[in-house]
């Protein structure tokens, strides 16, 4: 698939700003704080309905106006479609696919992109939060549906915790209500459970090669760790498992008065020839890692939906090296569409910008 255009009206910094983008390879260039992530996260807002950056959409609105709005025409299966996203101060959102009103399920189904931002490359560094979103949002981009659940899974948490904190505060256990609240985390959360497991063990077989190739034969090895789990695969084990442990720790959630236990406490390991990456491996190593995941969830999404997905690189080439900027630009395949952000181009060279498109961008205006 290919984004056309896209327009943005009032978005962050951007008052009014149409970019031609037809071309299969854009370069993005300006000096910090200029637009350019803000581009980016408006064409992955369009994918997701989500910013990477933000939970609370009102920041995507311009300072001092009242509604923001990203249109785009994207061409899949030869056939162009129109999307447009618009959302107000008052946080009302209003999404059309070919100027007719639609749900978030249904939009979602139509872009797909995969955005490899400098962050990113911290990955192994960052917090379980961290690795568990990046996972997260590499599902979401395959199973739309997956985002409800995680949603559903985090609204039975928050009113577990609540009744939790009260328990604490007044010293009444109602058996019966925290039983409700297992039962319904047991059903969502043995679901994301199998879902990330399953997406993880498919991520490994790709990237496990890719990465071979880039790290001269490392042995690269992905795994899912949940505190209750011990190498269940099938939904109804991690479901009896998950009941399990709830049952067993009890008691410490009603003294911490908290759930402790579930999808939201996991992690995923990363092992380069058996050691744990995030503590043995040096900087480079653990580059080549994310560069190897990312290159993955476009293998994914590719076979997985028939289409390839937009891929969006923002700042990241300057935040590798020779070989591994090399490695990436080499390896996406030409049908890939690329928009790519960076403060300058002497990081290119000369073949590569005679094959893209360039724009420059200051204070949200293309110049
Ligand atoms: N809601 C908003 N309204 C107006 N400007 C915004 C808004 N949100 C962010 N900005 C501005 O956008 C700029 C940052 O844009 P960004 O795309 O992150 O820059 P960069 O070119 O470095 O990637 C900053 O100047 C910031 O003040
Ligand atoms: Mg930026």
């Amino acid at each position: 698939m290919k984004l056309l255009n896209l327009r943005l009206t009032n978005y962050r910094n951007c008052a009014d700003l149409s970019i031609e983008t037809a071309s299969s390879k854009i370069l993005i260039i300006g000096k910090n704080a200029q637009g350019k992530t803000n581009i980016l996260e408006s064409i992955y807002f369009l994918s997701a309905l989500k910013s990477p950056r933000t939970s609370n959409n009102i920041e995507l609105i311009e300072f001092n106006q009242d509604k923001c709005e990203i249109e785009a025409e994207i061409i899949k299966a030869e056939t162009s479609i129109n999307l447009d996203f618009s959302y107000t101060k008052d946080k009302v959102r209003e999404l059309k696919v070919n100027k007719v009103k639609t749900s978030p399920k249904e939009f979602k189904t139509v872009l797909k992109t995969v955005l490899f931002s400098a962050a990113d490359l911290l990955l192994l560094r960052g917090s379980p939060e961290n690795r568990r979103d990046w996972l997260d949002r590499a599902i979401t981009q395959i199973y739309p549906a997956y985002d409800e659940r995680l949603s559903k899974y985090e609204k039975i948490r928050i009113q577990k915790n609540n009744f939790l904190k009260n328990c604490l505060k007044t010293g009444i256990y109602n058996d019966d209500l925290l039983e409700v609240f297992n039962e319904q985390l047991v059903i969502t959360g043995s679901n994301i459970i199998y879902l990330r497991k399953k997406f993880l063990k498919e991520i490994e077989n790709i990237a496990r090669k890719k990465h071979a190739n880039i790290s001269e034969n490392e042995e690269l090895q992905l795994e899912y760790n949940c505190s209750f789990l011990n190498g269940e695969n099938e939904i109804d084990e991690i479901a009896s498992a998950f009941k399990n442990s709830l049952y067993e720790r009890k008691v410490e959630e009603q003294r911490r008065g908290q759930a402790c236990v579930g999808p939201h406490r996991d992690d995923i390991v990363f092992y380069i020839n058996g050691n744990d990456a995030s503590k043995f491996a040096s900087q480079g190593q653990q580059r080549t890692i994310v560069l190897a995941l990312k290159l993955s969830e476009l293998d994914i999404i590719t076979d997985k939906t028939g289409d390839e997905p937009i891929l969006l690189l923002d700042d990241v080439l300057a935040e590798l090296d020779d070989i591994r900027q090399n490695y990436l630009l080499k390896s996406i395949k030409p049908e890939i569409q690329t928009i790519i952000t960076s403060v300058d181009t002497l990081l290119f060279d000369q073949e590569f910008l005679d094959s893209v498109i360039i724009f420059n961008i200051e204070q949200g205006r293309l110049i």
